[in-house]
């Protein structure tokens, strides 16, 4: 049985893009049905584009105040939701709808370095300023409360003494790229009974 995906991010998407590129010839597993983005310029909507991938874009108020955004799961039969920087939290009334069926990826390695405000550099920079010899990051399910769900699974990388931000953010970027999509294919596997 194939699962309808629907992947939410707010920004670059270079994890989208990833997840895309993976599930492409596995259309037996997953479906990627569409993008779902709150920021009409962000540039994973370029990269949906590129792979016919549909896109919905919707506001903060859209998201929290309307059912914009739960019409158009049910509109594309939407079974699971990857969240892949997405920036904003989801509503509660989506996370009880998709209980066990919403994943998301933190630049570090919870329960150290989440919570409101922790998201990209900030994460990085965080790790950086406490002195941590390691980083990673963390694949979990989402609840109502920022980066608390239960963790699926874990990676690690060295922090090295003259790391910036950024190049703590490409040895991460690189665990992400290198994990996420296999580890949402065996999630999707597990709920599909396979
Ligand atoms: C990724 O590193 C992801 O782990 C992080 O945002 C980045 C998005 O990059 N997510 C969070 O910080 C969530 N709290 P991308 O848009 O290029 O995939």
């Amino acid at each position: 049985m194939s699962l309808n995906i629907a992947i939410w991010a707010s920004g670059n998407g270079s994890n989208a893009e990833n997840i895309i590129k993976y599930f492409k010839d596995k259309t037996d597993i997953a479906n990627i049905r569409v993008i779902m983005c709150n920021n009409k310029n962000a540039f994973v909507l370029e990269r949906a584009k590129k792979y016919n991938v549909p896109t919905f874009v919707f506001t903060y108020k859209e998201l929290n105040e309307t059912d914009m955004v739960n019409n158009k799961l049910e509109e594309l039969d939407i079974d699971f939701i990857v969240l892949s920087g997405f920036m904003l939290k989801v509503p509660d009334s989506i996370i009880r709808k998709y209980a066990d069926r919403i994943v998301n990826i933190h630049p570090a390695l919870l329960p150290k370095f989440g919570g409101k405000g922790m998201y990209g550099d900030h994460v990085h920079e965080a790790v950086i300023a406490a002195g941590e010899k390691e980083s990673g990051i963390t694949v979990h399910y989402a609840n109502e409360h920022y980066d608390e769900g239960s963790t699926i699974f874990q990676a690690k990388c060295p922090v090295l003494p003259d790391d910036t931000p950024d190049t703590l953010a490409q040895r991460v970027h690189s665990l992400e790229y290198a994990h996420y999509p296999e580890v949402i294919e065996q999630v999707l596997r597990e709920l599909a009974g396979k």
